[in-house]
């Protein structure tokens, strides 16, 4: 065959492959209304217990603005690194600003995230107590505030159980006990040092809040990282989980889980399925596995595997590595997105890869990197565009003018 119609037959291919990865509006605003829907089914009592989407209160619920001044200690858990942190919150009538003092990382050493609960939070309290000496503020009793990133169901905004470690931690004695009670125990077995443990948040509250400071209006948070999830404010009437019909609380959706029930079926792909099958959690947190980053970059490689093997991507042969499972780094398709055009960053990667790769392969991988991620932003957009619109519902506004705070190496790291 002619060298042209080659290169035309296979991009046509390549496209209608890719094609699948790109959803219409309308199925996006399907996405989104679903989301609401399940949302809903997860804030009542009585469907509470089938709903894919869990809808946790958090006890964190609006206050008058301003009113937390003064000097706080904050933890910060939820990896094999720990982080104590020495934060100031000021503030007028207009305003309220904090800064971030002093701050340290710890990591978790292996016995402590596999030995008993005891051992993980006496280190604990010993990072605190090396922190606060440090720093010279012992003899203060600073209230303190843990975020604390692992499934806890709340009975208070300073009790929390732990349901199930994840991430590799392993310590026992912990699941299905109080957090917060487990380090004010660690404390006070030192005796060196007293605290006031106020609070207990998830990672998607803290990005909340912490926008909140600077944006008054921002009453939403999410995270696009290895994992995805979300919060916001939810009216406190909606939420019947918790007694009370004032204001608002911030409910932790746990949207990663939507598609579990079989909501998303009708948009997941054979590569979705390879993911999810392989998975260590399979038929669990479906809606996840579309986005985060703990995932994308294996469903670029199994795009790339599927073109190889209908002869369209490295002459139809792969590499060992490019067979092997993981092998396509999440980061590697932030790499790929961001190359200036000289396609050198592409080439380099797949190279590592042990690939020897043309320029028309150099600009199929890209293309699929594209796709995948913005598949990935768009179906979380669709998500995000539920919550909106529950809020905007519940609070009987025709508009709603909302911030959303974002965190996570994703959203950080892709361009
Ligand atoms: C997806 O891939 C097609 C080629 O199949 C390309 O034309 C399009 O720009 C890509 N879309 C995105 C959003 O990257
Ligand atoms: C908190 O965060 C972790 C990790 O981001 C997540 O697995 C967990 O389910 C979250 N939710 C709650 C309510 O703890
Ligand atoms: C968490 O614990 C529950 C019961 O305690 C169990 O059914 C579930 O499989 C666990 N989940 C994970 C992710 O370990």
């Amino acid at each position: 065959m002619d060298i042209f119609l080659l290169l035309v037959t296979t991009t046509i291919i390549v496209q209608q492959i890719l094609s699948e990865f790109q959803l219409k509006t309308e199925e996006l605003k399907e996405v989104m209304r679903r989301m609401q829907h399940e949302m809903n089914r997860g804030l009542r009592l009585e469907t509470h217990e089938e709903a894919s989407v869990k809808m946790l209160p958090t006890y964190v619920c609006s206050t008058p603005e301003g009113s937390e001044v003064g000097d706080f200690l904050a933890l910060d858990l939820g990896g094999t690194n720990f982080r104590v942190m020495l934060v100031k919150v000021g503030g007028d009538e207009e305003r309220s600003f904090k800064v971030e003092t002093k701050h340290q990382m710890y990591s978790i050493p292996e016995d402590a995230m596999t030995g008993t609960a005891e051992m993980l939070f006496d280190y604990i309290a010993e990072c605190m107590s090396d922190f606060l000496d440090k720093h010279h503020i012992k003899h203060k009793k600073l209230p303190l505030g843990f975020t604390f990133s692992f499934p806890v169901r709340h009975e208070d905004l300073d009790k929390g159980i732990l349901l199930n470690w994840t991430k590799g931690f392993k310590a026992s004695g912990a699941e299905g006990n109080n957090v917060v009670g487990l380090l004010r125990d660690a404390i006070k077995r030192r005796g060196d040092f007293e605290m006031h443990v106020v609070a207990m948040v998830n990672d998607t509250v803290a990005t909340m809040i912490s926008c909140y400071y600077e944006d008054r209006s921002c009453e939403v948070g999410m995270i696009v990282g290895t994992g995805c999830n979300a919060c916001y404010m939810e009216e406190m009437r909606t939420v019947e989980l918790v007694e009370g019909e004032e204001g608002r609380m911030c409910v932790n959706t746990e949207w990663g889980a939507f598609g579990d029930k079989g909501e998303l079926e009708d948009f997941r792909l054979e590569y979705d399925r390879v993911v999810d099958e392989a998975s260590i959690n399979p038929g669990q947190q479906l809606y996840e596995k579309l986005i985060s980053g703990k995932y994308m970059g294996e469903l670029v490689r199994l795009v790339l595997m599927k073109l190889v093997n209908e002869n369209l991507l490295f002459n139809g042969e792969a590499s060992e590595l490019l067979k092997t499972r993981g092998s396509f780094e999440t980061r590697f398709v932030s790499q790929v997105e961001s190359d200036s055009g000289d396609r050198k960053q592409i080439y380099n990667i797949l190279s590592s890869l042990g690939l020897l790769p043309s320029e028309l392969d150099c600009d199929i991988v890209q293309l699929v990197c594209e796709n995948i991620s913005t598949r990935s932003a768009h179906m979380c957009g669709a998500g995000l565009a539920g919550i909106i619109n529950q809020m905007r519902e519940q609070r009987r506004q025709d508009t709603l003018k909302i911030t959303v705070g974002v965190d996570g190496s994703v959203y950080k790291l892709h361009p």
